[in-house]
């Protein structure tokens, strides 16, 4: 469900010569077996347009700012990221569209899972009917 889909502030440790933002296992409801980002983004660009059956991801805006669309075949939520200290996660059988990119966006994800095409629902129609 989409309110189970929630943004968690990062720990960090504050300095005037800059921030860490850190995660460290443990701290996210699922362990993390995949890192990559979306970058060069183009500013009219609509990312994800899927469903995951069983992943979970952490999505982290460490430069920019962008909209994600969120929608669990009843409700439907967005969520402007913009905080390299806020990020989103998401669970598993939720619709995500990921658009609005600011120039120089990086949207860092960490996933629970490598990558697999058959966790993939990427007809929204299918989507709404295994709801
Ligand atoms: P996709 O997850 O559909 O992109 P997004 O949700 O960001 O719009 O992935 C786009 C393409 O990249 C798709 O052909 C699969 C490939 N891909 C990988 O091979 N490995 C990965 O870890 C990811 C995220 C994508």
């Amino acid at each position: 469900r989409v309110e189970d889909c929630k943004i968690i502030e990062i720990p960090k440790v504050i300095n005037p010569e800059g921030n860490i933002g850190i995660l460290e296992n443990g701290f996210l409801p699922f362990e993390t077996k995949r890192v990559y980002y979306l970058y060069d983004v183009p500013s009219d660009a609509v990312r994800g347009g899927h469903a995951h059956k069983e992943l979970y991801q952490f999505l982290i805006p460490v430069s920019g700012s962008f909209d994600v669309m969120l929608h669990d075949g009843i409700q439907q939520k967005r969520v402007f990221l913009n905080k390299p200290d806020k990020g989103l996660l998401i669970v598993p059988g939720i619709w995500r569209e990921l658009e609005n990119f600011a120039s120089g966006s990086v949207c860092l994800v960490l996933a629970s899972n490598n990558y697999k095409e058959s966790d993939y629902i990427r007809d929204f129609d299918q989507f709404l009917k295994l709801q």
